[in-house]
C-alpha cells in the first residue's frame, strides 16, 4: 500500500490543462486536506483557467531537452518547496499504419512525451523527493499509464508501447524506492472522456464507449485516498488484474536476489 493522497501537502500535476490531469488537479485541490496544487501544461488560456479555479499554474513544454527540464524542476522546487507528490499525466496519442509510410519523427516525439520526458522529470525531482521523504513526509510519484500498457491497441502501436514501457518502469521504480518513503503509484485509466483523441479525429466514435470524466475522476480519487499502488478501473483494471498483477510477486522476489548487486 502507498500513502493516501490525503497526506499530500503540495501536488504537481503535468497535463493539467485538460482531461484527466485537469480533473484530478481540481479534485485534489478540493480534498478536505486542501493541498496546494500546481498544474502544468502549455496552453496559456487553460493555465489562466486553472488560476481562476484557485490552482497554481505553470507553463512548460515537456517535449524538450534535459537542460530545460532541469531548469524547470529547479524552479518548481524553489517556488514550491513543499512539493511531495508529482502526478505525471501529460501525454499524446497518435495512430500509425505500418503498411503505409510512417512519420518516424512523430513516433520519436510520442515516445519522448509519453516515456522519456516522464522518466527525465522523475529523475530530476528525485533528489528533492528523497530529501523530503527523509524528513518523514510521505512522497508519491504517480505516472499516468493506460490500460493499453497491458493490452496493445493495434491502431496506436507506438502509444501502447510507450505506456507499456512506463508501466514496466513503474514496477521497477516502486521496488527500488521501497525503503525511501517515496511511493510509486501507477494511475492506469481505461478509455475516458478527454481531448486525447481530438488530434486523430476519433473522438466522436470513441465517445460512445468512454467512461465519463466525472465518474473516472471519482473512482481515481478514491483509489488515491485508499493508497492503492496501481489505481485503475474498468477495462484497465480487468487487464491489470489478469495479466500484470500476477507478475508483481515475481518482480519483488527477483529484486530481493539481485537489487544489491550495484
Ligand atoms: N483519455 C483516455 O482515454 C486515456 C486512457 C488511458 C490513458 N490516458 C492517459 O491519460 C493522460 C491524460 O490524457 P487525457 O486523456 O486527459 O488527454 P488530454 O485531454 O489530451 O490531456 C493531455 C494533457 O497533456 C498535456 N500535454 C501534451 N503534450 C504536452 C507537452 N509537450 N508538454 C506539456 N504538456 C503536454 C496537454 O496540455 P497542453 O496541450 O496544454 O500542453 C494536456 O493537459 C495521458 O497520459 C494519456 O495517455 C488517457
Amino acid at each position: 500500500m502507498s500513502p493516501s493522497i490525503d497526506s499530500a501537502k503540495c501536488v504537481l500535476v503535468t497535463g493539467a490543462t485538460s482531461g484527466i490531469g485537469r480533473a484530478l488537479a481540481l479534485a485534489i485541490a478540493a480534498l478536505p486536506s486542501r493541498p496546494r496544487v500546481v498544474g502544468v501544461g502549455r496552453r496559456k488560456d487553460r493555465l489562466e483557467g486553472l488560476k481562476e479555479a484557485g490552482i497554481e499554474a505553470e507553463e512548460f513544454d515537456i517535449d524538450t531537452d534535459r537542460t530545460s527540464t532541469q531548469l524547470f524542476v529547479e524552479t518548481m522546487v524553489q517556488k514550491y518547496p513543499d512539493i511531495d507528490t508529482i502526478i505525471l499525466g501529460a501525454g499524446i496519442q497518435r495512430e500509425f499504419n505500418f503498411k503505409k509510410e510512417v512519420d518516424l519523427e512523430k513516433i520519436a516525439t510520442e515516445m519522448h512525451v509519453n516515456y522519456m520526458a516522464v522518466v527525465t522529470m522523475i529523475s530530476l525531482f528525485m533528489p528533492h523527493l528523497l530529501a523530503k521523504a527523509a524528513t518523514g513526509q510521505p512522497c508519491i510519484i504517480a505516472p499516468i499509464t493506460s490500460g493499453l500498457a497491458y493490452v496493445s491497441a493495434v491502431w496506436v502501436p507506438n502509444y501502447s508501447a510507450s505506456k507499456a514501457a512506463l508501466h514496466s518502469f513503474c514496477n521497477s521504480l516502486r521496488v527500488q524506492l521501497e525503503d525511501t518513503g517515496i511511493s510509486v503509484i501507477e494511475i492506469s485509466p481505461p478509455l475516458v472522456e478527454s481531448e486525447l483523441h481530438d488530434v486523430e479525429g476519433t473522438t466522436e466514435a470513441l465517445s460512445k464507449f468512454w467512461v465519463p470524466l466525472g465518474v473516472y475522476t471519482k473512482d481515481t480519487i478514491e483509489g488515491l485516498q485508499r493508497g492503492d499502488n496501481v489505481v485503475c478501473s474498468g477495462m484497465a483494471k480487468m487487464a491489470y488484474e489478469k495479466f500484470e498483477q500476477p507478475k508483481e510477486q515475481i518482480i519483488s522476489d527477483m529484486a530481493k536476489r539481485t537489487i544489491n548487486r550495484k
